[in-house]
């Protein structure tokens, strides 16, 4: 692992797999402990799932309340959820699982996810310098891991026979449009935006607009966030900022969100 900067937030590499990070080096040494007792972790497999709590620590917990807060608020909103910006497909399966909790007969809530698997396919300067083409990667056929663990939650729920997600490989500036001619019947309930850049977000809120009812909740993950000016460069342009009260909840101090009204 290298730190390359003595910034508050700075580039964290592992195994070629570039992230930004906030945490200070305390912080870092303070997880890998961690890591190494998650690792060691004396609880037998048959117990493991049931005990995640053990592990998951406050700023995952919170993040993970807030994808639940925001599921919420859709669940009487006709359409489908899409995630722009996949990597591990965390929100995917907790969409999943929501929909399993909240509506499990609602087999008309699909659930899309849209990203390259292969990190940011190029930079745009209104990126700023922070990021690079090919920061946040994943691992060789991560999408077909992840389509491996939705399969498996969604076994865990009524209708499993039916596939309720669909993972779009490829550059979204081009698959999401794709996408709609494929599938001319789309309303999406539910957009959540981590595509972190500038270009794939403006084009793809642009394609989204006339999908989007009334109750609509669009989500963004770096809005008013200096290391990501991009995102909130592409809402500016394409819906500007006066229309709809952008939200936020104590849970994240970076996720934000919009009700279409
Ligand atoms: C910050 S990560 C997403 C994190 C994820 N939403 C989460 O909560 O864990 C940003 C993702 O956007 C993807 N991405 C960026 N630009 C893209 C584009 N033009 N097309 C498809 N995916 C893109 C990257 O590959 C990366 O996986």
């Amino acid at each position: 692992m290298s730190n390359t900067a003595d910034n508050t937030v700075s580039k964290v590499a592992v195994d070629s797999i570039n992230v930004l990070s906030g945490a200070d080096p305390v912080e870092l040494d303070r997880r890998a402990a961690f890591m190494q007792q998650y690792a060691s972790s004396p609880l037998p497999d048959t117990e493991q799932l049931q005990n995640l709590g053990l592990y998951i620590n406050r700023p995952a917990l919170s993040r993970l309340l807030f994808m639940h807060e925001l599921y919420q608020k859709i669940v009487d909103v006709h359409g489908v959820i899409m995630e722009f910006g996949v990597r591990w497909g965390q929100n995917l399966v907790l969409f999943s699982n929501f929909r399993g909790i909240y509506e499990p007969y609602n087999y008309n809530r699909k659930i899309i996810g849209f990203d390259t698997f292969s990190g940011f396919p190029s930079v745009d300067e209104k990126d700023g310098t922070m990021v690079a083409a090919g920061d946040y990667g994943v691992t060789a056929n991560y999408d077909d891991y992840l389509a491996a663990l939705l399969d498996y939650h969604e076994s865990e729920s009524p209708i499993a026979h039916k596939q309720k997600y669909q993972l779009i490989k490829g550059d979204a500036t081009n698959s999401f449009a794709q996408y709609l001619t494929d599938h001319p019947e789309t309303i999406v309930a539910f957009a959540y935006f981590d595509f972190d850049i500038y270009l794939p977000t403006c084009h793809c809120l642009e394609l989204l607009l006339p999908r989007l009812t009334k109750g609509s909740v669009l989500a963004f993950d770096e809005l008013n966030c200096p290391e990501f000016p991009g995102e909130t460069i592409a809402l500016l342009e394409v819906i500007g900022l006066s229309k709809y009260a952008i939200k936020r909840s104590p849970l994240n101090p970076l996720i934000s969100y919009l009700i279409v009204e």
